[in-house]
């Protein structure tokens, strides 16, 4: 019985240490330990042991098992350190190599030149403000003197939704939803996404961005909004920028007017830039209709205003000499890198 213990440690360890794989080891525990293994066969021949040796016997067979456990156990932890230190020395960094560039992509020029209009507006005491971009016709048109029937419509038609609801086509209808709220006085400007049935080309979109600006107060001018809108052009183009104002007609201001720069690439003298004309188109503006401010709650006779609407790619495509607005929507980050 000695003998064969002796011989079982001796073969088990021998095969213990010979296992190259985790999975070889847990063979040999089955084999050497299991229920069906070699060890269990020996225990089972006890009943044959003299009843004195047996307390001897059974000794002797727990030392084998722990000398086995202590094998398997050992190598395992050999094995183990063994395969940690392969997949250290595979992950290795080389740190001489050169080191991989971060894409962290880059400010698109809608938001370079709208983060430009906003900081010379907030400079001026202005609140930056948001309207939805699905808006009632009520909104749109509606309260900015816009009736059913209006031409106006026609020429900003769009998406609907249903009768009642639309993808605003302008960001006029936030002019209207700040004034409800009656806090007054208002100075805010409204930047946003709007939306039109246009095709598109070198100048259209179906959707583009629109910045509206309004000021409500006692005592407003035509000269604050000249004023205003000159410190604002001045800004934006060049300390040496001169403005137009051009009658024209919104239904929602009375004056209206638009407003030309004069070219910042040639001072005015006419080139390809300003189609020879020395002279820039860039918004839209007009002291708010007294009809609008009715229709918002805010009594014409206290209080006037005025607006402007300008259009956030053409700031862009001019600032930065862009010639075909479909590049500002392709987002190809070698287009966009350069501003
Ligand atoms: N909403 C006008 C448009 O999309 C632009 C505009 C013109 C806005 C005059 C104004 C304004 O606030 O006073 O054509």
């Amino acid at each position: 019985m000695k003998d064969r213990l002796e011989q079982i440690k001796k073969e088990a360890i021998e095969a213990i240490m010979a296992s190259d794989v985790p999975e070889k080891l847990n063979d040999m525990r089955v084999r050497f330990l299991g229920k069906k293994g070699e060890l269990t066969a020996v225990l089972k021949g006890m009943k044959d042991v003299a009843v004195e040796d047996r307390p001897k016997v059974g000794q002797m067979v727990n030392e084998t098992r722990a000398a086995i456990e202590q094998a398997l156990e050992e190598t395992k932890g050999k094995m183990e350190q063994a395969i940690r230190e392969e997949k250290l020395k595979k992950e290795v960094i080389d740190v001489t190599l050169p080191a991989k560039m971060n894409n962290v992509g880059h400010r698109h020029p809608n938001t370079i030149a709208l983060e430009e209009v906003e900081r010379i507006f907030v400079g001026m005491g202005y609140e930056v403000v948001e309207g939805p971009e699905v808006e009632y016709d009520e909104y749109n048109f509606e309260k900015l003197n816009i009736p059913a029937d209006h031409p106006a419509k026609d020429e900003q038609d769009t998406f609907y939704i249903n009768k009642e609801i639309l993808l605003r086509t302008q960001t006029s209808p936030v002019q209207a939803r700040v004034m409800e709220q009656g806090k007054l006085p208002i100075r805010m400007i409204a930047p946003g996404r709007v939306f039109r049935s246009d095709e598109v080309d070198a100048t259209h979109s179906p959707s583009f961005h629109q910045i509206e600006g309004l000021v409500i107060d006692k005592d407003i001018s035509f000269a604050d909004l000249k004023g205003t809108l000159e410190v604002f052009a001045k800004e934006l183009f060049g300390p040496d920028t001169k403005t137009k104002f051009r009658p024209h007609h919104f239904p929602f201001t009375e004056p209206s007017a638009e407003v030309d720069v004069s070219c910042f690439k040639c001072g005015g003298k006419g080139c390809r830039f300003c189609k020879g004309s020395g002279w820039i188109e860039i918004l839209g503006c007009g002291m708010v209709h007294p009809h609008v401010l009715e229709m918002c709650g805010i009594d014409p006779e206290e209080y006037n205003g005025f607006a402007f609407g300008v259009g956030l790619e053409r700031i862009a495509l001019l600032k930065y000499e862009i010639d075909d607005m479909r590049l500002l929507y392709e987002n190809d980050i070698r287009f966009l890198k350069q501003f």
